[in-house]
């Protein structure tokens, strides 16, 4: 049977630093022949996820569908890079039960440096109520209790955080 691929899944708060550690990673894989593809919430919601919006029942469905097309490229070995909030436990939970080489990364960034960054200012547009259901604000983030790799991207740098990841996969696969 053909080798599985991995999924590298990056959970965290708006702003945590998810889009910009998966493209570095997907870079410097991508740069050693390995097959890769990236799935960005904020991408596919424009695609295979037009129409959700970001109540539970949208933002659940979001993710089984990115969970989907995850599952199908990992078992031809590609590895898969999603980066989404995923807040709720139950979503972990059923990604870590329904898709093949799953693994969790917690990108860990305080309430307080995420808003701070406001990098699109969506933080400044939910304290004004002006979006609602704005995760970390006015909906929960449950936080991950078991992550496989645990990120800070408040200390450490893109590289560093890249590099932590490589690393990972390099112990606990075939890959780079
Ligand atoms: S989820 O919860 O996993 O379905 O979210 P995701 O698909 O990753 O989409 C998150 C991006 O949508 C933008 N956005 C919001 N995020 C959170 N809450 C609310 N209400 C919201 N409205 C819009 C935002 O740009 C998120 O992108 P990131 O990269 O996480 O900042
Ligand atoms: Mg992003």
């Amino acid at each position: 049977m053909e080798n599985s691929g991995k999924v590298l899944w990056f959970t965290g708060l708006s702003g945590s630093g998810k889009t910009t550690t998966a493209e570095h990673v997907y870079k410097r894989l991508a740069e050693s022949g390995q097959p890769v593809e990236l799935l960005d919430g904020d991408a596919v919601r424009s695609a295979i996820c037009k129409g959700l919006g970001f109540n539970r029942e949208d933002r659940i469905e979001n993710i089984h569908r990115i969970a989907y097309v995850a599952d199908l490229l990992s078992r031809h070995g590609i590895v898969v890079l999603v980066s989404a909030i995923t807040p709720y436990r139950e979503m972990r939970e059923y990604l870590k039960s329904r898709v093949t080489g799953y693994v969790e990364i917690y990108v860990n960034c305080s309430l307080d440096v995420c808003e701070a960054r406001d990098v699109k200012g969506l933080y400044a547009k939910a304290r004004r109520q002006e979006i609602t259901m704005f995760t970390g604000i006015s909906d929960p983030y449950d936080e991950p209790e078991q992550a496989d790799i645990v990120l800070d991207t408040f200390q450490e740098s893109v590289e560093t955080n890249v590099n932590r990841i490589l690393e990972w996969l390099e112990r606990n696969d075939r890959y780079v």
